[in-house]
């Protein structure tokens, strides 16, 4: 290939990036849903059958609250944090791109035009989204070690939301530690101080 299509192919890949807009999602519905102990005796990990089945607006919208959504007029959150430091951030992979999480706004930011589910893991799955889990160590505080274990402890209790919402929902879903984060971190334009904890689609199970 010349170099001059290259550089095409280099300036079309991201104009398409730019192209993409923000999600804006619709406000949360945050009543209802299966009682707790239900949700817990049908929470489970899905670890193949699953369908690409998109998800609707107002479910993903629903997903990313119960995740790590804001739930007080203070602006913390559904899962806990060491020192309220709210370390974790949210980058949804979906079919048409990847995208940031904003609980703020409770919308999604585009990153890149990229459909990059399939590159996290040897094993990709059909799930029509796949969350990953990013630690901005810029905000965690404390040693070393006690921000990776924090990084870690904050990424499993979005995970524990995500795998009640979805057992709530009928909703299939796996937390995965066997991330390729060396692929997925350029594809994702993560900065130095933001690390790749875990991942986990999810999607409708296989019929
Ligand atoms: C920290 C952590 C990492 C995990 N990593 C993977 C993984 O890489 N691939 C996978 O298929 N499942 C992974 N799992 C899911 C476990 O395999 C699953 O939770 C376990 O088999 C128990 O099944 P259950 O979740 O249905 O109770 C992980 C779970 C945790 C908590």
């Amino acid at each position: 290939m010349s170099s001059r299509l290259i550089v095409v192919l280099l300036v079309a890949g991201s104009a398409l990036a730019q192209e993409l807009k923000p999600i804006l999602l619709p406000k949360p519905k945050v009543e209802g849903g299966k009682p707790l102990m239900q949700a817990l005796s049908l929470r489970k990990s899905e670890h193949s059958e699953y369908s690409p089945e998109k998800l609707s607006p107002q479910v993903l919208s629903n997903l990313l609250w119960a995740a790590y959504g804001v739930n007080r007029p203070d602006g913390r959150r559904t899962a806990p944090s060491a020192n309220n430091a709210q370390s974790v951030e949210i980058y949804v992979a979906l079919a048409e791109g990847v995208y940031r999480y904003d609980h703020k706004s409770h919308n999604l930011e585009p990153v890149s035009a990229e459909d990059i589910r399939g590159a996290a893991n040897k094993k990709p799955l059909a799930a029509a989204v796949d969350l990953i889990y990013v630690a901005d160590f810029a905000r965690l505080k404390g040693t070393d070690e006690s921000k990776i274990q924090n990084s870690w402890a904050e990424a499993g209790f979005v995970g524990q939301n995500v795998y009640l919402f979805c057992a709530s929902e009928g909703l299939a879903t796996v937390v995965r530690g066997s991330v390729d984060r060396e692929k997925l971190a350029p594809l994702m334009k993560l900065r130095p101080e933001q690390r790749i904890t875990l991942d986990q689609p999810v999607g409708y199970p296989k019929k």
